[in-house]
């Protein structure tokens, strides 16, 4: 029986004990969450933990869960590490290089397993597309576009999802594809120039997150990628997009399917697991749910069908790690927390360019 523990038992931390506990073999036994914890442990059949030493340093825990609002993922993570438990923490894992790297040598220190919840590594549309470019079918990638926009209206009240200093904005909070581009660059780029700011949400009923960000990278050997986020966008898309020298892959989030494309034919792809996931997801998109093109999920909400089914594959991963299973190569980094931090370093890149109105090197901040 490998015992857990979550801290942060709020829209995802619920979704996530939920599906972990489905896995045979996997017991919830302890959840923190100063707020939420009470009905959810009522549900899983869990102890809600006093405080997150308690939980931590509690023998019925092997793996910690951490779902806090991002910018409380470190404390968490490293006493689990300390305690020698290991740890699947929720993207993106810090809003600092400086505080990912502390998460990262904790973990490597204590010798624990340290996942990020980087769910897009779990889509098979994702999968696919890096079996087709490892297979050579698109030939040597030149170049990736991301895109993951759409249009915000006043918010009822305003989540700690659109505070900068507590998400880290669309950037940050919205991680998934740039580390989903620099998976397939194999790494970070060389240099970014970021442009972008709060263009169309300023005032109540709004958060103080920038609501449109350009962001260019330029990787080795005359390769490149530009990446959009934000919440200024009237008309909406989320996709990654490949372009290689023979041909090019589409992931459509938005009009949920993939496409291949060589020598002019086309061939297509679920980004989900079934026909069914794809067009809910291009439902929920096309529909009046979305906000900002970005699904805010709260304390008691479920997630929609797409994202429950990958939720699902996620945890069974994680579950099947911590019987000691390995993984392919694919994912060591995503297993010790390496691609978050390269993922985090960027991102620092990219706010250290904006501020600073100057294309900025990774080696600045990756020292
Ligand atoms: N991978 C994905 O697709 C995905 C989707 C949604 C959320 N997330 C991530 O999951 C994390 C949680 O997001 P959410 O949507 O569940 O937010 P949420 O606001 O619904 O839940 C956060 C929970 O953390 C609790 N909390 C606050 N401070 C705490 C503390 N110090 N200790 C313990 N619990 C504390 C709150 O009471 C709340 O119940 C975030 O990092 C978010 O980015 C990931």
């Amino acid at each position: 029986m490998i015992k857990y523990g979550v801290v942060g038992t709020g829209y995802f931390g619920a979704e996530l004990a939920r599906y972990l506990k489905k896995n045979d073999g996997a017991e919830i036994t302890t959840v923190y969450d100063p707020e939420n914890a009470v009905e959810v442990a009522k549900e899983l059949g869990a102890r809600v933990a006093d405080s997150l030493d308690d939980l931590v340093s509690s023998p019925e825990v092997d793996c910690v869960i951490v779902a806090t609002p991002n910018y409380l993922h470190k404390e968490p993570v490293i006493k689990a590490a300390q305690h020698k438990k290991h740890v699947f923490c929720e993207k993106p894992i810090a809003l600092s290089y400086e505080d990912c790297r502390e998460m990262v040598d904790a973990c490597k220190e204590n010798n624990v397993t340290f996942m990020a919840g980087h769910i897009m590594n779990f889509f098979n549309g994702v999968h696919h597309a890096k079996e087709l470019i490892n297979n050579g079918v698109i030939g040597d990638v030149l170049y990736c576009h991301t895109a993951r926009n759409g249009w915000e209206e006043v918010q009822p009240s305003v989540s700690w999802k659109k505070i900068r200093e507590k998400s880290g904005g669309h950037l940050y909070h919205h991680i998934h594809e740039l580390d989903c581009v620099q998976f397939i660059m194999g790494g970070t780029p060389e240099t970014v120039t970021m442009t972008g700011g709060n263009v169309a949400h300023q005032g109540e009923g709004f958060g103080d997150e920038d609501d449109m960000i350009f962001v260019n990278m330029e990787f080795s050997n005359n390769r490149f990628a530009i990446c959009e986020w934000g919440s200024a966008y009237r008309w909406g898309e989320h996709y990654v997009l490949i372009q290689g020298t023979k041909g090019a892959i589409k992931i459509d989030m938005y009009d949920c399917g993939g496409t291949l494309k060589v020598n002019g034919k086309e061939t297509h792809f679920l980004v989900h697991e079934t026909q069914e996931e794809d067009d809910d997801r291009t439902r929920i998109y096309h529909s009046t749910e979305m906000d900002g093109a970005i699904a805010y999920g709260k304390p008691g909400k479920r997630t929609p069908l797409w994202l429950s089914s990958v939720i699902d594959k996620e945890m069974r991963f994680l579950h099947e790690i911590m019987e000691g299973k390995t993984a392919s190569a694919e994912f060591d980094k995503l297993l010790t927390g390496e691609a978050a931090l390269e993922a985090i370093a960027t991102a620092d890149a990219c706010t250290l360019s904006i501020n600073e109105d100057r294309k900025v090197k990774l080696s600045e901040v990756m020292k």
